[in-house]
């Protein structure tokens, strides 16, 4: 018999929530018995307590070396202060992927039963690439940066994982009646990478129209590809179709290197007692499974969720339950012995 393989990743336990629901998805991931060496780092505000930077450089180093990495929420001041961890990381390793499946959980209800989406969200460009300047007291200014490069790699991203997974259509989301320069250029490279893929059906929607159709009828989306700032604001309305942030995992990908997260935040309101859903990081934590070719234990992890959300007696306060984090998961690991090998 090969011996198991142990594999090594970068663990960012973050803030707030942040170290409660890592904690959660270590024992659900011990117990299903992949070896995993975690290089555990903190970043952002507990970093800078300990070492006046929010992103220690032995925490970039970790990730050159492992390559992938688990991260936990951050808190990050709005309107000043540091930049977004999320942010840094994601240019800092060119992670031009965000992808975020959103698909139902058994046993939450909500008004769209049924649905499977993936969003594919480009990541490195767009409002995003933080250009912003104060031209004079009261003018500010911020830059919309799209390439071609950008463009492309991502739109081929999307069709690629259509063609590997089946998936039937790709829509690309856009504004470029207004945004004719920039988001033309984005439509232009979809257009010529949708060519390559003649079995996978394009089509294109302007993000306004998208919102009210997606909120009519998400049925008729299979693969949405958006640029940076439409795929942060579309990715988090269809986390309502399936119950909310604190359910939907999110990856972020690049050439070499990747970061599963949770997309919810550091949840400061409830941190340090016990109430927090580690559903989205366990999620984004089975989607790293998969990245680590782990696939029998990523389909376990799953069906030990879905079990869990169906039976519905150990479900956390945010998704109608009683249950804290620690007796949630314990019943996924309880579960996860139920479910065959
Ligand atoms: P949030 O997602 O932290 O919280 C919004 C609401 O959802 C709160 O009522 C919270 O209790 C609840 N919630 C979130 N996650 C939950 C979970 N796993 N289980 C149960 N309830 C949960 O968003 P908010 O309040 O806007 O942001 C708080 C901080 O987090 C900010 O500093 C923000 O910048 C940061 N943030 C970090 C992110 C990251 O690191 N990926 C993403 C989004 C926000």
């Amino acid at each position: 018999m090969t011996p198991q393989k142990t594999h090594t990743v970068t663990l960012i336990p973050g803030d707030g929530i942040g170290p409660e629901v890592t904690q959660a998805v270590i024992r659900i991931l011990n117990a299903t018995g992949v070896k995993i060496e975690w290089e555990r780092y903190a970043a952002g505000a507990e970093a800078f307590e300990k070492f006046k930077t929010y992103i220690p450089a032995d925490l970039y180093d970790s990730i050159d070396r492992t390559r992938v990495a688990l991260k936990g929420p951050v808190t990050t001041p709005v309107g000043g202060g540091f930049s977004s961890i999320n942010v840094t990381l994601r240019k800092k390793f060119d992670l031009y992927a965000n992808f975020r499946p959103i698909k139902n959980l058994p046993g939450i209800k909500t008004n769209y039963p049924g649905v499977d989406l993936i969003i594919v969200r480009e990541n490195t460009e767009g409002l995003y690439v933080g250009l912003e300047q104060e031209i004079v007291p009261g003018v500010a200014t911020a830059l919309k940066v799209v390439t071609e490069k950008g463009s492309t790699r991502i739109a081929r991203f999307a069709f690629e994982y259509a063609r590997q997974h089946d998936r039937k259509k790709v829509h690309c989301i856009h504004k470029a009646n207004i945004m004719k320069m920039t988001d033309g250029l984005i439509l232009r490279c979809s257009r010529k990478v949708a060519e390559e893929y003649p079995n996978v059906a394009y089509a294109e929607h302007i993000v306004d129209n998208t919102c009210m159709q997606l909120v009519t009828n998400p049925y008729q989306y299979d693969i949405l590809l958006l640029e940076n700032l439409y795929g942060d604001i579309v990715s988090d309305l269809c986390a309502a179709f399936v119950g909310g942030l604190g359910l939907v995992p999110g990856a972020n990908l690049g050439e070499s290197t990747a970061i599963f997260e949770a997309v919810h935040g550091s949840a400061p309101d409830i941190a340090g007692k016990n109430l927090a859903n580690p559903t989205a990081l366990l999620q984004s934590a089975i989607l790293m499974l998969r990245h680590l070719d782990e696939t029998e234990a990523a389909d376990r992890v799953q069906a030990a969720l879905e079990k869990v959300y169906a039976e519905k007696t150990a479900l956390t306060r945010d998704v109608g339950g009683s249950s804290g984090t620690s007796a949630f998961t314990d019943a996924i690991i309880a579960a996860l012995e139920t479910v065959p090998a």
